[in-house]
């Protein structure tokens, strides 16, 4: 099988270009409007995200790191969080999960994964609990949703807040809730890859603790509920009326997009058959968009090798991530000589294959082909 163009990990033109001609209206409309920053757009999509997810509260923001810190600062403010105080941690996530614990005086507890669903289990929850444990980051890696309510009873009974890290899950669902609304607060993120993606920088809060929303809101805004009075040292995130406007003309097609991703993955589960591929677990069938697919990763002993013959046919695969968290020089001080086997071993074999709504049928097979004759 021949194919004229290479194909791209992520074609962001392609995703995008679905949307036109309304992508470049509502743009202009808003060029147009002299309304740069808290206007209608962002209102509008506030309002429409909270219904989307199922919470009361959402707050625009700057970007998802800022959404996690954000929560915890105000956790913080509230006195429900002290510094110091240990917080629950994936080990297998991207940087940012980590990076928001620790910007906040708080402690990251990483736990090991499980495979082959690369999230985290109640036993391995369980152990990790200690006195000074208040909250854990539930990061629904990769699009699964990681939620379970044995988890959520054994966090409860331990006064555990539950925090979602919902950057790269938008639109799962546990049952029939969607995750962002099933723990004490969520972190969205809307950067350009992911599956909900603006044309910057974006992310949000969810939440329907009133008061936990009414501080995370004024954290983001300096540190302000009335104008020019500044209740705390805050900072400054917000979602812009261009990225909200953006988000408002995508959130309709998001469930589409992601069943279709579904499809895909589907494919790459059935038809990828190969010794020496570890294919990752497929989503319930029973469970409607248990899954969202951001990324589809394989894990695979020698993967430089794989990427470069994929690359030789023009198919470009990558990788998320190759150092993990507690590896990062950054965080050399926070956990010295700490060997977290699994997680490591992950960041070495993992390779996610290209997986967007964008990819063709005959790309995919093309993918397919090339893999199983690796
Ligand atoms: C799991 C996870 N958490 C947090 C973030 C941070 O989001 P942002 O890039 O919008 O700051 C990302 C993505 O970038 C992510 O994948």
């Amino acid at each position: 099988m021949t194919l004229k163009n290479s194909i791209e990990f992520l074609d962001l033109k392609a995703i995008n270009n679905r949307f036109e001609p309304q992508l470049s209206q509502t743009i202009l409309d808003v060029v147009q409007s002299g309304r740069y920053l808290k206007g209608e757009q962002t209102a509008g999509f506030e309002k429409e995200f909270a219904a989307y997810i199922g919470t009361r509260h959402c707050i625009g923001l700057g970007n998802g790191t800022n959404a996690l810190e954000i929560i915890f600062r105000a956790y913080l403010e509230l006195g429900i969080l002290k510094k110091n105080d240990e917080v629950l941690v994936p080990a297998n996530t991207f940087f940012a999960s980590f990076l928001a614990v620790i910007n906040q005086g708080l402690v990251p507890v990483p736990i090991e994964p499980n495979l082959p669903t690369f999230l985290l289990k109640t036993t391995g929850i369980a152990k990790a609990i200690s006195p000074r444990t208040k909250a854990m980051v539930m990061v629904h890696l990769y699009g699964r949703n990681a939620y379970h309510e044995n988890i959520h009873a054994l966090l409860k009974a331990n006064g555990i807040l539950l925090i979602e890290d919902n950057a790269q899950a938008v639109g799962s669902r546990y049952l029939d809730k969607k995750s962002g609304s099933l723990g004490d607060a969520a972190a969205h993120s809307f950067y350009p890859a992911k599956n909900l993606g603006a044309m910057g920088d974006a992310g949000a809060i969810t939440t329907d603790q009133d008061q936990l929303a009414e501080t995370c809101r004024a954290l983001a805004n300096y540190g302000s509920i009335t104008s020019y009075e500044y209740q705390y040292a805050g900072t400054n995130s917000k979602m812009d009326e261009i990225q909200a406007a953006i988000l408002r003309v995508k959130l309709p097609y998001l469930d589409e997009d992601n069943a279709r991703r579904n499809q895909i993955a589907l494919k790459y589960l059935t038809q990828i058959k190969h010794p020496k591929i570890q294919l990752p677990l497929p989503a319930n069938p029973l469970q409607t968009l248990q899954h969202t697919w951001h990324l589809f990763t394989v894990l695979v002993a020698d993967r430089q090798n794989l990427m470069n013959y994929l690359k030789k046919f023009g198919v470009e695969a990558a990788i998320h991530y190759p150092t993990p968290p507690h590896q990062q020089p950054a965080f050399k001080a926070s956990f010295p000589g700490k060997a977290l086997p699994l997680t490591e071993r992950i960041h070495r074999e993992t390779l996610s294959l290209p997986l967007n709504q964008a990819l063709t049928e005959k790309e995919l097979a093309f993918i397919i082909d090339h893999i199983n004759h690796w």
